[in-house]
C-alpha cells in the first residue's frame, strides 16, 4: 500500500489554488485517487450556485438574495467514475456547471460574501480530519490556511486557454479560442481584485508551473511535496520545510 494512504500515517490536508485552466482539477482528482482521500472541487460549488441563481433570476449583484439562496439550498456532492457531480436539494446539476453561460454567471456569483461564507463553512466541515485534496482559489488561503500540503498551480495564459477551449470543444460547444481567452483573461482580473478570497500565493505555498507540463509530471511533483510532509515526526513551525 502507498505509504501516505497507510493508516498509520496521518492523513494530510492538501490545498490546490490556481487560476482558471491551470490544471487543477485533473491534477487535484489523481492525488486524491493516488492516496485514497477525499477530493473537493470548490469551483463546482459556485458554478451550482450561479446555475441556482440564473434559473431564479436572481440578479447576480445582489449579494444578500444570493446568500440567503445559499443558505437555504442543500448541496451534496459526489466523485464516481472521475465525475465530480453536485446536487442542490437533490436535483442533479452537474450538466450545467461548465458551460459558457455559467462561465459568465459565476465570476460575479463568486464576488459575493455572504455566498462565500456558506460555501466556506461547507467547505471547511469537509476538511475536517483530514485525508482530502481541495482546489480552488481561496484554499490556501481562507478555507485550509492549516494544510499540510499547499500548491500554486498556475500555467500561461494562451495555454490555459487552448485547455479550456478543447476541454468545451469536446463537449460540443462551438467557440472561438479568442473568446475562451477573453474570457479567462476576465475571470483572472476577477479572481485577483475580489475583497473577500482573492486569488493569491500565500508565502508557503509551492508555485508549480504546469506549462508544457502532463497531468502525470505535476502529480508526480505534488506526491513528493506529500511524501515529506507524511515523513514530518513533528508540526514544530519550519519543521520539514517544503
Ligand atoms: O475550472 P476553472 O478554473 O475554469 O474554474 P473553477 O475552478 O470551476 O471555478 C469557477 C469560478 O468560481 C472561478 O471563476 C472563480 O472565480 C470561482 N471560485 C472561487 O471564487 N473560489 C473558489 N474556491 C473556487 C472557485
Amino acid at each position: 500500500m502507498n505509504r501516505l494512504s497507510d493508516r498509520k500515517h496521518r492523513k494530510l490536508k492538501i490545498a490546490i489554488d490556481g487560476p482558471a485552466g491551470a490544471g487543477k482539477s485533473t491534477v487535484a482528482r489523481k492525488v486524491a485517487r493516488a492516496l485514497g482521500y477525499l477530493y473537493l472541487d470548490t469551483g463546482a460549488m459556485y458554478r451550482a450556485l450561479a446555475v441556482l441563481a440564473r434559473e431564479r433570476n436572481i440578479s447576480l449583484d445582489d449579494h444578500e438574495t444570493l446568500g440567503a439562496m445559499a443558505s437555504s439550498v442543500k448541496m451534496d456532492v459526489r466523485e464516481d467514475n472521475g465525475v465530480f457531480r453536485v446536487f442542490l436539494d437533490g436535483r442533479e446539476v452537474t450538466d450545467k456547471l461548465r458551460t459558457p453561460e455559467t462561465d459568465r454567471a459565476v465570476k460575479l456569483l463568486a464576488m459575493s460574501r455572504p455566498v462565500r461564507e456558506v460555501l466556506v463553512s461547507l467547505q471547511r466541515k469537509f476538511a475536517e480530519g483530514g485525508g482530502v485534496v481541495m482546489e480552488g482559489r481561496d484554499i490556501t488561503s481562507v478555507v485550509m490556511p492549516d494544510a499540510e500540503v499547499k500548491v500554486f498551480l498556475t500555467a500561461d495564459l494562451e495555454e490555459r486557454a487552448r485547455r479550456r477551449w478543447k476541454e468545451l470543444r469536446e463537449k460540443g460547444i462551438d467557440i472561438d479560442l479568442e473568446e475562451v481567452l477573453h474570457e479567462l483573461k476576465e475571470r483572472d482580473r476577477k479572481d485577483l481584485e475580489r475583497d473577500w478570497g482573492r486569488l493569491v500565493k500565500v508565502d508557503d505555498a509551492v508555485l508549480i508551473d504546469s506549462t508544457g507540463k502532463t497531468p502525470d509530471e505535476v502529480l508526480a511533483e505534488i506526491l513528493r511535496l506529500c511524501e515529506v510532509k507524511a515523513s514530518c515526526s513533528t508540526d514544530l513551525p519550519g519543521a520539514c520545510s517544503l
